[in-house]
């Protein structure tokens, strides 16, 4: 048996868990629980999907999970299927559907709805259905209701919270090492057999539901109001000639601020961060509430996205007939995710502007068949007039100066996630634009007020 299973700590209670919805959280929360201990079955609707674990492959990019998956599978503790009966023998279900966003903010929750109807109709003992995907406080209660009309008149089905904070590319790790694990129940006795699926040292916070639900909510929003803060503060700084990473730098070193999530670049993306930030204005603004920090970071985004392409006219003008060439399409490294990434938005105004655009991307495919998407970054700058960092990926960082510059026509690098070595990079005749450099100077109009203040004393 492989040590990475019999490392993990072991789950109070090991337990048959079904789990519906083989995506992100749903793969990752599987693995997690059966490495702990439990025995979990995978509920998968979509064949194609289904049939693509069942040989082993992974629908997404997650690094160590399809091997974990692998071993689970052999040890007999881990197994998918489409057959909602597998939920029978289980006394835990829980559901890992997508909560894709709708036009007006608030999440879609039809999957949601017929996977907790599938499921209790399916119960055959009273059963505690847990929500894990990202949901709108009250969608607990909704879901209760739903399954009462569904389940047979003899078996009790409980609906709680227990939502999940895993980042992706670092899902797994997340999942094995959480800061906390929240769990929003009406009643005690279904709480504790939640917090007895894990390890009794992780640190477990028990509240209600609709607590629950806002926890998850309000901490995406807060770290989407962050990098918006940082965002702002960049700007500020290049406007000022003052250096946005010492400035953020020596903010985010008062415990009260905290380092992480303080930097810089073309904006939040994702599939999280966004929907959770309009979800959270939707959820306000239905109890007449304005959410005026949770709007103000969401235009805020839109405008750091915005500024790569004014960086971009800045430096080489009219974008019409100009060869763009981006580097990165995936909201962050590590992952082939491009949803609401910010070079989707920045290749759509840049393209609409009349730009060719090449792009390469280490795990990410193209966007659409509008641009040309390469392997190797060399042969996406060929001929380039300017090239734009949209994601902070190592191999970007990793570019050599020397080369890039004879294949590219222009000068002008765009590095707006901070990966490049800027002097080496202007050593060789590239002319670079950052998210966060000023360009220091020792009479900008800054200086002037001060000045006049000083002097008239
Ligand atoms: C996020 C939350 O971190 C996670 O807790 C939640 O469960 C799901 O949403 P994820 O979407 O995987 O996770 O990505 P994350 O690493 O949080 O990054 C989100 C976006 O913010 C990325 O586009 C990233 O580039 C950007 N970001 C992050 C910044 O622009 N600056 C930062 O300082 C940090």
């Amino acid at each position: 048996m492989d040590t990475w299973i019999e490392d993990r700590p072991r789950a109070q209670q090991p337990t048959l868990v079904g789990v519906v919805g083989a995506g992100y959280v749903g793969l990752t929360s599987a693995a997690g629980l059966a490495a702990l201990g439990h025995r979990v079955r995978v509920i998968e609707a979509d064949p194609d999907r289904l049939a693509m674990l069942e040989r082993g492959e992974l629908p997404i990019v997650e690094p160590g999970l399809a091997e974990l998956i692998d071993e689970l599978r052999r040890a007999g503790r881990l197994d998918f299927t489409s057959a909602m009966s597998a939920v029978g023998g289980a006394s835990v279900v829980l559901l890992c559907v997508g909560t894709p966003p709708r036009s007006d903010g608030d999440p879609d929750l039809r999957q949601l709805a017929s996977a907790a109807r599938d499921v209790a109709s399916h119960a055959t003992a009273d059963l505690v259905v847990v929500v894990k995907s990202t949901v709108p406080p009250g969608t607990c209660d909704a879901i209760e209701l739903i399954c009462h009309g569904s389940a047979r008149e003899d078996i009790a089905v409980r609906v709680a919270s227990n939502p999940e904070f895993l980042r992706e590319s670092r899902a797994l790790w997340d999942f094995m090492h959480p800061d906390r694990v929240v769990v929003g129940a009406a009643e005690r006795r279904v709480a504790t057999l939640i917090r007895d699926l894990y390890p009794a040292e992780w640190p477990v916070l028990l509240t209600d539901r609709r607590s629950a639900e806002l926890i998850k909510y309000a901490a995406n929003t807060f770290l989407a109001i962050k990098i918006s803060y940082a965002n702002e503060i960049a700007a500020l700084c290049e406007h000022l000639g003052a250096d946005a990473g010492d400035v953020l730098e020596g903010t985010g070193l008062d415990p009260r601020v905290g380092p992480q999530f303080l930097k810089p670049g073309p904006g939040f993306g994702g599939s999280c961060l966004g929907k959770d930030l309009s979800g959270m204005i939707a959820v306000a603004n239905r109890v007449g509430l304005e959410a005026q920090l949770p709007r103000a970071a969401q235009s805020v985004n839109g405008w750091a996205r915005m500024r790569v392409v004014e960086k971009l006219e800045g430096v080489i003008g009219d974008l019409e007939g100009k060869h763009v060439a981006i580097l990165g399409l995936a909201f962050k490294p590590g992952t082939d995710d491009i949803r609401d990434s910010p070079a989707l938005d920045v290749i759509a105004i840049i393209t609409e502007r009349g730009a060719r655009v090449t792009a390469t991307d280490p795990l990410a495919a193209a966007v659409d068949a509008s641009i040309e998407r390469f392997d190797d970054p060399y042969d996406a700058v060929r001929g380039a007039d300017a090239v734009a960092i949209l994601t902070a990926c190592p191999e970007f960082s990793g570019l050599d100066p020397h080369r890039l510059r004879s294949e590219m026509h222009g000068t002008a690098v765009i590095d707006a996630v901070g990966v490049i070595d800027v002097d080496a990079f202007e050593a060789c005749g590239l002319d670079v634009a950052g998210i966060d450099r000023g360009t220091p100077c020792a009479f900008h109009p800054v200086i002037l007020s001060p000045l006049r203040w000083t002097l008239s004393g």
